[in-house]
């Protein structure tokens, strides 16, 4: 119960603290040709928000798996919290994803057969964490599913799959949320809602909150604004919020 309203500054103060994503000139190359990342290097530090925009096909989802550790790089290096997720073993992969990744995607991916609050107690069980109730009470009331837990996904709208599923993805506090076209399936309101409600726990929470998205509208939430083409990444210039 203690770390949950812990202020930002005790996230954030700490000069030494390691960034929660780095990637070093990652290189993505399938089939011995075609090179999907090419050196490409993003920091993002806890309390931020990062936007990666993108085409179909430029290489979004590749980079999120890279930088999660689901899948290997071809070169260079990639760093959860400042601990290293490329290369690890299988085993040490997925403990550290447990404890310190969480993930949303297009499709909610809650599971079907459990109830809202299992899916949420998921990855705490997952890490070997102990079932903390009044934390996932209070991050069911601030991803707005607190009156649907005990319904099972398929009973819920498709925006408060979403929720739930934000949800799940900062209940084992992890250093970084990533976030596969968060709103790819929803329509304009619902996609709003969405990346207002990551934000407001970026700010809330702290941690390093990063989206790929062809969603152009999560550039105005977002701290920085990267356009994935041609396997690099440019800033990308957007109005003050
Ligand atoms: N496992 C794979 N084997 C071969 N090619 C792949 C694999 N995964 C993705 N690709 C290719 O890499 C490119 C980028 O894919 P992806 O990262 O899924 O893009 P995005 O998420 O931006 O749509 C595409 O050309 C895709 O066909
Ligand atoms: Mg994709």
């Amino acid at each position: 119960m203690s770390t949950l309203t812990a202020p930002r500054e005790d996230l954030l103060a700490a000069p030494d603290r390691p960034a929660a994503l780095r990637l070093r000139e990652v290189v993505k190359t399938y089939d011995g040709a075609h090179t999907v990342l090419d050196r490409v290097t993003l920091e993002a530090a806890h309390g931020t928000l990062t936007a990666v925009l993108g085409a179909a096909g430029s290489g979004k989802s590749t980079l999120l798996h890279c930088a999660a550790g689901l899948d290997d790089p071809t070169a260079g290096e990639a760093f959860v919290g400042g601990r290293r997720v490329s290369g690890l073993g299988e085993a040490k992969r997925t403990l550290l994803r447990q404890g310190r990744i969480g993930f949303v995607f297009q499709s909610y991916n809650l599971l079907p057969s459990l109830t809202v609050e299992e899916n949420l107690q998921l990855p705490l069980r997952l890490a070997g964490a102990e079932a903390d109730r009044p934390w996932l009470r209070l991050l069911a009331e601030r991803t707005g599913v607190a009156d649907l837990l005990r319904r099972r996904p398929g009973a819920l709208t498709a925006v408060q799959q979403q929720r739930a599923a934000v949800a799940r993805a900062f209940a084992a506090r992890p250093d970084v949320v990533f976030a596969d076209e968060p709103t790819g399936a929803l329509g304009a309101d619902e996609s709003a809602e969405v990346l207002d409600l990551l934000r407001g726990l970026v700010d809330d929470w702290g941690p390093a909150v990063v989206v790929v998205t062809r969603d152009e509208a999560v550039a105005s939430r977002a701290d920085a604004t990267w356009a994935l083409r041609d396997g690099r990444l440019r800033p990308v210039l957007t109005v003050v919020k």
